[in-house]
């Protein structure tokens, strides 16, 4: 029997920004799926999107690939579009696709807006090649300290948050704070059981990444430093 209702009504935001760019791009890696792949999901619209177009791909051509989904939301859209998923213990992927918050021309990526960054960099060191997915809003030269915005989010185990935003102090930050839930009192809460510390550094520098991790609390952070990705973005257009 086929359930009336569907989760991914629910789960899929209803206002995607940059909507056209993220299906361009979520095209493009739809068509890298080969038959008995077994494949990283991300999360976030970009990967939601990606999913869609990989899911009309494997009907259309009756492919047979696995999923490995990072996040609750991902799982959930993949039991929807009969994508059939399987834990990172059992697989070990392919290869990945994912979104991503910020892109330089480094290829270093800041991720994490939707907190699954934990699994997310956990396929990604697993896979051979990920696919950053970004539309021209994520792309940046550098990452500039005076942008606002660029906040590296660090998962932290809920005991350690005072002592780790006392070390994060000490490496440069400026700011962390305590990443509230939207619609429930008190923090956002991981799938990992963690809470997520926005944190604003001075500056962003090679390295940053590891002496984030060495704190100890310190789950996984944001902050994607030199690792196997091929970055997809839109064809530039022209005049
Ligand atoms: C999820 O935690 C994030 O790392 C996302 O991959 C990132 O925020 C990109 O999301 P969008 O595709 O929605 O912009």
């Amino acid at each position: 029997m086929e359930w009336l209702n569907s989760i991914s009504e629910d789960i899929i935001p209803r206002n995607i920004t940059n909507k056209e760019e993220k299906l361009e791009v979520a095209r493009k890696v739809a068509m890298k799926v080969k038959d008995g792949d077994v494949i990283g999901f991300g999360s976030g619209s970009t990967s939601y999107i990606a999913a869609i177009e990989i899911a009309n791909r494997v009907e259309k051509e009756d492919l047979h690939i696995i999923a490995i989904p990072t996040s609750y939301e991902m799982n959930a859209l993949c039991q929807d579009l009969k994508i059939p998923t399987a834990s990172i213990l059992a697989h070990k992927p392919d290869w990945g696709f994912d979104g991503a918050d910020k892109v330089n021309n480094q290829n270093w990526l800041i991720k994490g807006r939707g907190a699954a960054m934990l699994k997310e960099k956990l396929n990604m060191v697993n896979a051979g090649i990920t696919y950053i997915l970004v539309d021209n809003s994520k792309i940046v030269d550098e990452f500039e300290s005076s942008d606002n915005n660029l906040s590296i989010p660090v998962e932290v185990i809920p005991e350690a948050v005072n002592s780790v935003k006392e070390a994060l102090e000490d490496l440069g930050a400026e700011r962390s704070i305590l990443r509230k839930a939207e619609k429930k009192d008190g923090p956002v809460i991981t799938e990992s059981g963690n809470v997520i510390l926005d944190t604003k550094f001075v500056e962003i520098y090679d390295g940053l990444e590891d002496d984030i991790k060495s704190i100890v609390g310190v789950v996984e952070s944001g902050l994607f430093m030199d690792y196997s990705v091929e970055i997809i973005k839109p064809e530039e257009k022209k005049d």
